[in-house]
């Protein structure tokens, strides 16, 4: 009896050793994990940001997090993550692998790609071909002009009532995307992109949600029929579906006269080099990855930046002065316009810094081992960096905890943008859409609010600040007031 009871213990002792947490040498202080769920306890699944910032007060800038037993390093405040992201890019460029969103892209595409040749090579051809190189004689401008065209005609019809403008944000940011890829856009009531917006909800609710963390952190599971098999699912069939519109697209292409991203591909497919990582199958995931990418991300920091401006009578008139001054006599505004509205310049910066729409960025990795402010970090940790500490970052901000347009401006009313201004991330990983999302959150706020005048409904009841979590942080739903500017003028055109 007391020998099987021995047998038992010591059995138990071997399996606790083996799924023990052993943490590296001179690693990043931390909470101390348990073994199997690793630090999962300390930190609320729905909302880590308030977690994250209490860890750091307690164990410095850059501390560990155990996630199961794969090991993470956070890092908080500009120094840190300025140091890691551009001053050692090399070594913290890398992505994670082996997380549900890893196996789900296969690590094509560009953004959960390695920091290797083949991500080097796309990510090259991506910046250059966003910055209009080659894209035909309809320049990203007009694309986006083109669709601002059709949201002012869907916020027309709400002139004296009002609307919910979450699904107008997103169709036309998804839209303006569809035009720079495929010179394409939907209906706003088409089924087709309903379907596609549809499935990919529903694959970033799985990745982001408790089976995603479930994947993650337990990889005996994975072999099990649960509900994150779903997530391999809908990429399979929006893989087809981005494959026919491709193929449709390829019955009007002219070689070597392209009209958008896709055309610049395929020329780039005909000329092939031996040993050229670009193929049909990396065009489909570029398809994916630049959609997912451009959507969500300027959608909700227009939704953010329209729930402060109609919470703010008076910042949002003073944005429509100087936009009336600068744009009089013009048919439309262009990008070259910001440079004459430091004030509105401000105010959009500001409503970036406070939605803090991607607050973790996309994780990243190291590639090999390396060192950070004095502590050892092997290679293959996941690093996260939370973009979300240096923008309300005290010391960095004249006014880091309220909506404030100062914080953008010097004291003789310039634009100026302090180094901790980094929604987009840095170093060499940082987005490449940056100019395209600039460009488009200046036109359409600009447009907007030059036509209409945008009000927090009066039986709405108190605004709701707080955002819901997720890799882009969403606003609470909300209603605005429209109405009409100047009801004579035609200054839409
Ligand atoms: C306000 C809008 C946007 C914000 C705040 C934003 C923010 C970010 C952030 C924080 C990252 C992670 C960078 C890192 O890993 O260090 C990222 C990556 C990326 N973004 Fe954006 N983004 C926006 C719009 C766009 C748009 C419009 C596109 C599409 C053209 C885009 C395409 C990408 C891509 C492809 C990556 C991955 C880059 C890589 O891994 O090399 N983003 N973005």
């Amino acid at each position: 009896m007391l020998s099987s009871w021995v047998l038992a213990v010591f059995c138990v002792c071997l399996v606790f050793l083996f799924i023990w947490i052993q943490k590296p040498k001179n690693f990043p202080p931390g909470p101390w994990p348990i073994p199997i769920f690793g630090n999962l306890f300390q930190l609320n699944i729905n909302n880590p940001l308030k977690d994250l910032e209490r860890l750091a007060k307690c164990y410095g800038k850059v501390y560990s997090l155990y996630f199961g037993r794969r090991p993470a390093v956070v890092l908080t405040g500009l120094k840190a993550i300025k140091e890691a992201l551009v001053t050692k890019s090399a070594d913290f460029s890398g992505r994670p692998e082996n997380l549900l969103v890893s196996n789900v892209m296969e690590k094509k595409g560009v953004i959960m790609a390695d920091y290797g040749p083949g991500w080097k090579e796309h990510r090259r051809f991506d910046i250059m071909t966003l910055r209009n190189f080659g894209m035909g004689k309809q320049s990203m401008e007009k694309r986006i002009l083109a669709e601002i065209k059709h949201m002012v005609a869907r916020l027309e019809k709400s002139v004296g009532s009002t609307m919910n403008p979450q699904t107008l944000f997103h169709d036309a940011a998804s839209n303006i995307i569809f035009l720079v890829l495929i010179s394409t856009r939907y209906d706003y009531e088409d089924q087709t992109l309903k379907e596609y917006i549809r499935l990919i909800t529903k694959l970033s609710k799985i990745a982001n949600g408790p089976w995603g963390m479930i994947y993650d952190m337990l990889p005996f599971v994975r072999y099990l029929p649960l509900p994150f098999k779903k997530a391999f699912t809908y990429l399979k069939i929006l893989k087809q579906k981005a494959a026919n519109m491709i193929n449709q697209h390829k019955e009007t292409r002219v070689p070597g006269q392209p009209r958008d991203f896709v055309d610049c591909y395929l020329d780039e497919l005909d000329k092939k080099n031996e040993g050229s990582s670009f193929s049909e199958m990396q065009l489909v995931m570029h398809l994916l990855d630049l959609h997912f990418a451009g959507t969500d991300t300027t959608s909700n920091t227009l939704l953010t930046a329209f729930l402060y401006l109609i919470t703010h009578p008076d910042i949002q008139e003073k944005c429509q002065q100087e936009i009336d001054e600068v744009l009089e006599g013009k048919d439309h505004a262009s990008f070259e316009d910001r440079h004459n509205m430091p004030y509105t310049q401000a105010v959009i910066h500001e409503s970036q810094r406070i939605a803090n729409t991607v607050p973790l960025s996309v994780f990243h990795s190291t590639t090999r081992d390396t060192e950070l402010m004095g502590y050892r970090i092997p290679a293959g940790t996941l690093i996260i960096p939370n973009l979300s500490s240096l923008l309300s970052e005290e010391g960095q901000w004249k006014f880091p905890h309220e909506f404030n347009p100062s914080n953008f401006l010097s004291e003789q009313g310039q634009f100026k943008k302090p180094e901790a201004f980094m929604p987009f991330s840095a170093g060499p990983r940082t987005c490449l859409g940056e100019g395209l999302a600039r460009m488009e959150l200046f036109l359409v706020l600009v447009t907007l609010l030059r036509r209409f005048q945008f009000t927090w409904p009066e039986d709405a009841g108190a605004p709701n600040f707080t955002p819901v979590f997720g890799i882009t942080l969403t606003p609470k739903p909300y209603k605005m007031g429209v109405k009409l500017r100047h009801p004579t003028e035609e200054k839409h055109n």
